[in-house]
């Protein structure tokens, strides 16, 4: 970590002190980029970026280029772990994600296999050793994954939902069926979060965007449980430094105490949770990522400043504290708001430090 010029990402991800909150946008490489958008049409299309480790590099270091962003994320897409299963992920023009071979019956689910990382994801992989490689121990480069249950939602669904049909049925109907799925899951994204911290990746992060649309009980055995599994076999160090992971549940304010019980070492919140409130309740045991709206980037100036200060004021004092959006930046958004952002946070985080 010492060679890193910049590590206060993975400080603040430690709960150790540093000179000004760390701050990086989820999906900082999208379309909101007229040079991410220039790339991907030289590629061709989304999965057409995502697959050459080369173009996945370039848009990787576009955000960086433009703004003082504290960390780099892997360009890649937490699909690509069901496509290595053979489900056959593509991309419908302006409707999203969707699989060509959806998991419909039992014997698809018993067919299902844990992917060598190495061989059918080898181009995250080889993407991972060769982001590193560019960004010359700039800032921290972070990998993820998938949770086991939202990789499920697109697997058994094949595709996005509104209202999870599909899974929901057979998590009532057919709870052994779900399990199994989320067995496999789980091993597969250990095994795969595991190789990009082998290849380079120095922090993880857990996408559960879809555990908060379930129940309350559903959520702990269905989504908890399998982050669980995941955390307690990720490598927590690699190369003598340490590899902090972050859980984000998308709606998942209702079970903060549970997602830092997972032995996470950082716990993402989206905009609906009072950062204050949620570090009041887990802060003395992970550190908190989030939590800004993502719409405030669509306002002007003063009042970006103006959010920004508020999440910050809400921490409060002290280390802990990862500044993020609450979910994805839009596509709509002006990417000169980014760099007002990014500014704000580095400059109004300086007096809590
Ligand atoms: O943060 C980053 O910059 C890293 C890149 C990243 C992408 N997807 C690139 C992407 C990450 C971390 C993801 C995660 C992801 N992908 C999640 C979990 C996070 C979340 O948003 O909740 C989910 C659910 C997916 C599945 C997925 N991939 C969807 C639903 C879509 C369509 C989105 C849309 O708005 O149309 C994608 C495609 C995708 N993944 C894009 C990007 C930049 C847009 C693709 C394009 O260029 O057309």
């Amino acid at each position: 970590m010492q060679m890193l010029k910049n590590d206060i990402l993975i400080r603040a991800l430690l709960r150790q002190p540093v000179p000004h909150t760390p701050v990086w946008i989820m999906r900082q490489a999208g379309r909101y980029l007229p040079e991410y958008n220039a790339t991907r049409k030289r590629a061709g299309s989304f999965l057409g970026l995502a697959k050459n480790p080369d173009f996945a590099t370039e848009v990787t270091l576009q955000p960086l280029a433009r703004f003082g962003l504290d960390a780099a994320i892997l360009f890649s897409d937490i699909l690509t772990v069901p496509d290595a299963m053979g489900l056959g992920l593509y991309f419908a023009e302006g409707e999203g994600p969707k699989f060509e071979r959806p998991l419909r019956d039992e014997a698809a689910i018993r067919a299902l296999r844990v992917p060598e990382p190495r061989e059918s994801l080898g181009y995250v992989i080889d993407a991972v050793r060769q982001i590193r490689s560019a960004l010359g121990n700039s800032v921290p480069l972070i990998g993820f994954s998938g949770s086991p249950y939202t990789l499920a939602c697109y697997m058994i669904e094949g595709g996005g939902s509104d209202d999870f049909r599909t899974i929901k049925s057979m998590l009532y109907a057919r709870p052994d069926l779900l399990h199994q799925v989320l067995d496999i899951n789980a091993r597969a994204v250990i095994a795969y979060l595991n190789a990009q911290i082998e290849a380079g990746a120095q922090a993880v992060m857990v996408f559960d965007t879809w555990g908060g649309a379930l129940s309350d009980a559903a959520y702990r055995e269905f989504s908890l449980e399998y982050l669980r599994r995941v955390i307690g076999g990720l490598h927590r160090e690699w190369n003598g430094e340490p590899v902090p992971n972050i859980v984000f549940t998308k709606g998942g304010g209702l079970w903060l105490e549970d997602i830092a019980a997972t032995g996470c070492d950082a716990v993402g919140l989206d905009w609906t949770v009072n950062i204050g409130t949620a570090r009041r309740r887990i802060g003395s045991r992970v550190a908190l990522q989030g939590n800004l709206d993502p719409a405030v980037l669509f306002s002007d100036r003063a009042t970006i400043r103006a959010e920004a200060g508020k999440v910050l004021r809400n921490f409060g004092s002290g280390n802990g504290h990862v500044f993020n959006l609450g979910h994805g930046i839009s596509q709509f958004t002006p990417p000169e708001h980014v760099g007002i952002l990014v500014d704000a946070v580095h400059e109004l985080s300086r007096p809590y430090h």
